[in-house]
């Protein structure tokens, strides 16, 4: 099957010269013409945006060492799609200059296409001549190299976590993993989620797996309860817990329950963040809107957690706007590489401001992905770079 894939990246200018750009691409065309591989490379003084077509395999191993190659960083991917036919029938590779290419297109919008193509092919035409004139009108090219923000701006590896303060246990002996999201421009912790652990340490999904409803709605009520006394001795300031839906939504007890034990722990209500998934509202929509109010009418702050996961996505934002939303681990990881999860991403941010929702990144692991994150605009970020999640103990985020 024919196949083609779209990437744009950043010049190494000190591994590659203007001079030695001309090498690369005869090389290239030459081994395209071996790999049954046709396309077009373009380039403006600091980027490349490159256009392969050919058979999948060949294209997947092509991209591998392109990957690797030290003449460029930031390697970006666009698009890799399925194709009903190529752009161009001749194989090897046109090389152009964005500014040449630029005009060359405005002057003849078709003259990069192959005049055999027949009109069906026309959506495959017109997405590539769309991601073909972004590149060309440079959006985004101003931006520093990740290089230059690493040494000037990372905030990440100046975040250290002083003396763990230690808790024998819980008054129903409930386990707690706790765990901090981050606001790298205030440079404060912004809340902390307490995560559910088993007698061993097991995730929540695991140890809750085997109880019965009655068993998770008890199991429920004293885990609240136990976070809030947990996090009143570790010293958390903002706390955030996720419930089993059927007890958020069908108890009647709940935000009393919740604010009595704020109280008796001397938290106000706005201290507290209840995550929730967008699953779980969308599943048990009736009891959730009023429980969500209610809690709301009240000052506990809601957060969407896993958001983008696959489930009611932007129209629940549509007609329930919460405090928070968690953007899911699965669009997260490995954005740097990404457009797709880029455009994505930027689009939530830009659609959550308007909103004035704020927007926190789950899952991040890498330096890549946290400065492409900040670049978008994203200032709260969770995942193994900012804090490991630690069992009944925390200690305070400082920054150096
Ligand atoms: C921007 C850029 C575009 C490249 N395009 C191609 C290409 O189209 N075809 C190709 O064979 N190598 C291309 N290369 C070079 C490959 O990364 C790699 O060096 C080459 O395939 C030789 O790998 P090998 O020595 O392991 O066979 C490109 C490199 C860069 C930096």
């Amino acid at each position: 099957m024919l196949y083609n894939l779209i990437y744009r990246s950043r010049i190494n200018k000190d591994a590659l010269s203007a001079e030695s750009i001309d090498d690369l691409v005869e090389k290239s065309a030459n081994a395209n013409i071996e790999r049954e591989i046709s396309g077009i490379l373009l380039h403006d003084d600091t980027h490349f945006f490159q256009i392969l077509e050919g058979p999948k395999e060949k294209i997947e191993h092509l991209y591998k060492k392109i990957l690797q190659d030290l003449r460029h960083t930031e390697v970006v991917l666009i698009t890799l799609e399925p194709i009903p036919t190529r752009l161009h029938s001749e194989l090897g590779m046109k090389f152009f200059k964005a500014g040449e290419f630029g005009r060359m297109v405005n002057s003849n919008p078709g003259f990069y296409l192959d005049e055999q193509l027949h009109a069906a092919d026309s959506t495959y035409r017109s997405r590539t001549k769309k991601f073909i004139t972004q590149f060309t009108n440079n959006k985004g090219s101003d931006k520093p190299s990740k290089q230059e923000y690493k040494n000037g701006r990372s905030l990440s590896s100046r975040i250290s976590r002083s003396e763990t303060l230690k808790i024998a246990s819980a008054p129903n002996k409930i386990n707690f993993a706790f765990q901090p999201v981050i606001d790298c421009i205030q440079k404060q912790t912004f809340f902390v989620e307490a995560l559910v652990r088993g007698p061993d340490g097991q995730p929540a999904d695991q140890y809750l797996c085997g109880m019965n409803k009655n068993e998770l709605h008890d199991f429920d009520l004293h885990s609240t309860s136990d976070a809030i006394a947990l996090a009143a001795q570790l010293n958390i300031h903002n706390l955030s817990i996720n419930f089993n839906p059927r007890t958020l939504f069908e108890s009647t007890e709940i935000t009393n329950h919740l604010e009595k034990t704020l109280e008796k722990y001397h938290f106000v209500n706005h201290q507290l963040i209840i995550e929730i998934t967008e699953k779980d509202i969308i599943r048990n929509y009736a009891g959730a809107f009023d429980t969500l109010a209610q809690l709301r009418s009240r000052g506990i702050r809601l957060a969407i957690d896993d958001f983008g996961a696959g489930y009611a996505g932007l129209s629940l934002l549509a007609e329930y706007q919460p405090d928070i939303i968690k953007i899911d681990r699965s669009i997260i990881s490995n954005i740097h590489h990404s457009g797709a999860k880029q455009s994505i991403v930027n689009s939530i941010f830009t659609c959550c401001e308007n909103m004035a929702i704020t927007v926190c990144a789950e899952g991040v692991e890498s330096e890549e992905d946290f400065h492409c994150l900040l670049d978008i605009g994203i200032k709260k970020f969770q995942g193994f770079l900012f804090g490991m999640p630690t069992i009944n103990s925390y200690s305070e985020i400082s920054f150096t």
